[in-house]
């Protein structure tokens, strides 16, 4: 196991330079590539490896329309040209995987009695495993551009209907990004700002 630094070059690419994009160049993105994010993201933290995230990859026209139809007026287009659109969806139900995700332990138990501990953790560690897929798509030399902005409900009643207890977090177009579709860098704040070291 490694544990030098990763060249600048590419700290640029998964940070310094890699932006949120809301157009795309008419570049596919193929099933390998999407099974790369995937062998990558799952190897990403998350509590008790409870890996509540279940993925939806819309990359037919018909499923892009499917997703673009509960999403804002401005969003349509971002989902619509986009090669793929994942929908982060959430399974607030993740502890009845737990004894194969984390065998060593009970931890099933943990969460068993718990629903509304359950739906922090969900939320939280799927949000974790949006952020893994978004550095593993910059990371295989693909953009991203996520988006909240849409129905939560009505996504989620449209890909997770048989899974009463996934819901949708939020979606992430992936693809090559157009470079005429960003907007100026919004400002970072230096690190006394937010920071606060003890
Ligand atoms: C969870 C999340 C939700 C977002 N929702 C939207 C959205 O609905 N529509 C949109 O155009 N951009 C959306 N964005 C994009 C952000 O505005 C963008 O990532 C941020 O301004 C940073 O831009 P940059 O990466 O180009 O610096 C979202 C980003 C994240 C991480």
């Amino acid at each position: 196991m490694t544990t030098e630094a990763i060249p600048d070059s590419a700290l640029d690419q998964l940070f310094r330079t890699a932006r949120s994009f809301n157009g795309w160049l008419d570049q596919d993105v193929s099933d390998a590539d999407i099974h790369r994010i995937y062998e990558l993201l799952k190897m990403g933290p998350t509590a008790a490896n409870m890996q509540p995230s279940r993925f939806v990859w819309c990359r037919s026209p018909e499923a892009k329309a499917r997703l673009a139809a509960h999403a804002s007026q401005g969003n349509q287009s971002k989902i619509l040209t986009a090669p793929v659109c994942v929908v982060i969806g959430m399974d607030q139900d993740f502890h009845e995987e737990l004894p194969w995700l984390f065998p060593h332990t009970d931890a099933k138990s943990w969460y068993a009695g718990d629903a509304e501990g359950r739906t922090r953790h969900a939320l939280r560690n799927s949000s974790l495993q949006g952020a893994y897929l978004m550095l593993a798509a910059r990371a295989i030399g693909l953009d991203c551009g996520p988006m909240s902005g849409f129905d939560e409900e009505g996504v989620t009643q449209e890909f997770f209907a048989d899974q009463a207890k996934v819901k949708a977090n939020f979606i992430c177009s992936i693809g090559y990004g157009d470079k005429d579709s960003i907007f100026a860098r919004s400002p970072r704040p230096e690190f006394d700002t937010f920071n606060t070291i003890l």
